[in-house]
């Protein structure tokens, strides 16, 4: 029997750190014979521990699908994914938040990411002080006992932040997580969230259709084609992750000139 230690393709010593993430040859079909839909690809990428790594392309590019088979929710059709050098495990690789928050609304605030430190298999003694840390980083401190129907969709979108955040997995992956929130609200929670990857070191990946959210939160820039969605461009980032104020940011020239890139690039790959 062949070991699984010779199935990787060239070796990428940073992509196979805790937290980096390889994304080998990567295609992914739904359906067979003459249903089959090619969703994605061939799409190949190293990204190194810590990145924010924003993924922006139109709807119906295969963004959602490239996020599950990093979240180990699917296995490719063609090539691997590897999260630190081993294929993807749901729910230990990777914390998941959707654009709908999807909590449990007959817990409080609290008794969700309680639940999540459970499944983190976090000891039942270690759990209050652990959920009142990463309630107070996402901006929800003193609302453990609120129910989920009293808060806002603002609030009930930062508690699924803060339940993917609870299990320390080494990858935070978002799919859209803002599209249903007002812009004032988008814009605090994207401020957030751009402090609170950047503060934990955590390897990122978020999924967006919109160039201003991708140029405001990306350390690293990956624009896909239309289906089969491939990369039409690829972008480091030279914004600061960190000290810098997020309104003074989004109106700095540097800013806007790669919006306007990204915007561009997103416009001319879906053509
Ligand atoms: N489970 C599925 N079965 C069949 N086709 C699917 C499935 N999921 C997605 N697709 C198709 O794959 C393509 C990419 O979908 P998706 O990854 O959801 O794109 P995006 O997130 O960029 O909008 C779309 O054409 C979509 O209709
Ligand atoms: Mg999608």
């Amino acid at each position: 029997m062949r070991s699984t230690r010779w199935d990787c393709p060239v070796p990428s010593p940073e992509a196979d750190r805790r937290g980096g993430l390889r994304i080998a040859n990567v295609a992914h079909r739904y359906g067979s014979g003459a249903d089959a839909v090619t969703a994605l690809g061939p799409v190949d990428l190293d990204v190194e521990p810590g990145a924010f790594l924003v993924l922006v392309g139109a709807s119906g590019c295969g963004k959602s699908t490239l996020l599950r088979l990093i979240a180990g929710f699917e296995s490719p059709s063609e090539g691997q994914v590897h999260v630190g050098g081993a294929a993807p495990t749901p729910g230990v690789t990777s914390g998941v938040v959707f654009q709908q928050p999807r909590l449990f609304p007959w817990r409080s605030v609290g008794g969700n990411i309680d639940l999540a430190l459970k499944y983190a298999k976090v000891p039942r003694d270690l759990r209050p002080e652990r959920r009142a840390a990463i309630l107070e980083r996402v901006g929800l401190e003193g609302t453990a006992s609120r129910k989920i129907w009293e808060i806002s969709g603002g609030q009930q979108q930062r508690v699924a932040i803060a339940r993917a955040l609870a299990a320390e997995t080494p990858l935070f992956l978002l799919d859209e997580p803002f599209a249903a929130l007002d812009a004032l609200t988008r814009e605090r929670l994207q401020d957030d969230v751009r402090q609170v990857s950047a503060e934990s070191g955590r390897t990122t990946v978020f999924v967006t259709h919109s160039a201003e959210e991708a140029a405001f939160l990306g350390s690293r820039i990956v624009v896909l084609t239309r289906r089969p969605g491939k990369v039409a461009l690829d972008l480091p980032s030279e914004l600061p992750r960190t000290g810098v104020d997020a309104d003074e940011l989004r109106r700095s020239p540097e800013f806007l000139k790669l919006r306007n890139e990204v915007g561009e690039a997103v416009r001319a790959a879906a053509a």
